[in-house]
């Protein structure tokens, strides 16, 4: 048990989405076994939804020790300077959730996390959150569709060549920014997952989503490295238990969680729903594949080979 000290260790851990997300219960859920494996030496605070900070900035005051803990997007690494997470953004390399756990429990997944350790970051685990779909305020069934559309991405340059590669027009803004930006006409469109789309309530503000399944979404779980070698041993090894089965527990749920979100945004009868045709999924995919080759440059062609392999992949000729 770690020894009670005056006042407990608290962990500020900062998200930017709401808690009935499979991040937010993942936060939640570790929160509560940290909590009680300590008997309440610890204390961990979870912001949801933005409260502190937006996405850029809670990098920042993670490596300001502002905050203790976060579990942002693989997309948003590369204003941080480490581009190569951006690898988990080439549209359709991962065929499902086992092709992305395959890559993230092996070495490219550890190689990864050393590379934040230079910027006073330590990754702890990796939380997935399934694929990404496609809305708009017009059916996006082909790649001409997309034509001139203002489509918000996360900060990641690969998801900037994505757009391009459909003809859209790529827009960085922070998550909670969305909503209204999509209200308010600032941009047309967006990608996303279901959890997000119902929690965010982009179903609201946009008439048309596609099953696209083009890309996919998760988290690294980080810590301010200065923190983390502070602690006390006894400390450490509860962290390090309760992020293992709060991340058994967030992976075990995303899937289903998704799943229910889309169900939720169908009941609601304010948007349409499209699920693409076979050949529809090919002429996209004939369009986004040159985006693994342009994007070599920016995330490593050691990266992404390395990725194909472990992930299953081939390339299309
Ligand atoms: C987004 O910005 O769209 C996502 O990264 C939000 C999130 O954390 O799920």
């Amino acid at each position: 048990m770690v020894a009670r000290a005056q006042a407990p260790i608290v962990i500020k851990f900062s998200h930017v989405v709401a808690p009935d997300t499979p991040k937010g219960k993942g936060a939640q859920r570790f929160k509560e076994l940290v909590e009680e494996r300590s008997k309440g030496a610890i204390k961990v605070e979870v912001y949801p939804n933005s409260q502190l900070y937006k996405d850029k900035e809670e990098l920042e005051a993670l490596q300001l020790g502002s905050v203790q803990m976060l579990a942002p997007s693989l997309a948003k690494f590369g204003p941080l300077g480490v581009k190569d997470f951006e690898v988990f953004d080439l549209p359709f390399v991962f065929k499902d959730t086992d092709a992305f756990r395959a890559v993230t429990a092996g070495p490219v997944g550890y190689e990864l996390f050393s590379k934040l350790e230079p910027k006073g970051i330590k990754g702890l685990a990796y939380w997935d959150n399934g694929f990404h779909i496609m809305s708009a305020n017009k059916p996006l069934h082909h790649v001409a569709d997309f034509k001139g559309l203002k489509m918000r991405i996360q900060s990641s340059k690969v998801l900037d060549a994505q757009m391009r590669a459909l003809g859209a027009i790529p827009q960085v803004m922070a998550f909670s920014e969305l909503y209204q930006a999509l209200q308010s006409g600032v941009v047309d469109g967006t990608e996303g997952v279901a959890s997000n789309f119902y929690t965010q309530k982009i179903y609201e503000v946009q008439k048309h989503i596609t099953l696209s399944n083009h890309g996919h979404l998760a988290y690294a779980v980080i810590v301010n490295k200065k923190f983390w070698d502070g602690l006390p041993v006894d400390a450490r090894k509860i962290l390090e238990l309760s992020i293992r089965d709060a991340t058994v527990y967030a992976n075990a749920i995303a899937a289903t969680e998704n799943t229910q979100a889309l169900e939720k945004i169908k009941a609601s009868g304010k948007t349409t729903i499209y699920t693409p045709a076979p050949a529809e999924i090919e002429e996209w995919k004939r369009a986004l594949m040159p985006v693994h080759k342009e994007m070599e440059s920016r995330v490593g062609k050691a990266t992404i080979e390395a990725v194909y392999k472990a992930a299953g992949f081939v390339a299309p000729k």
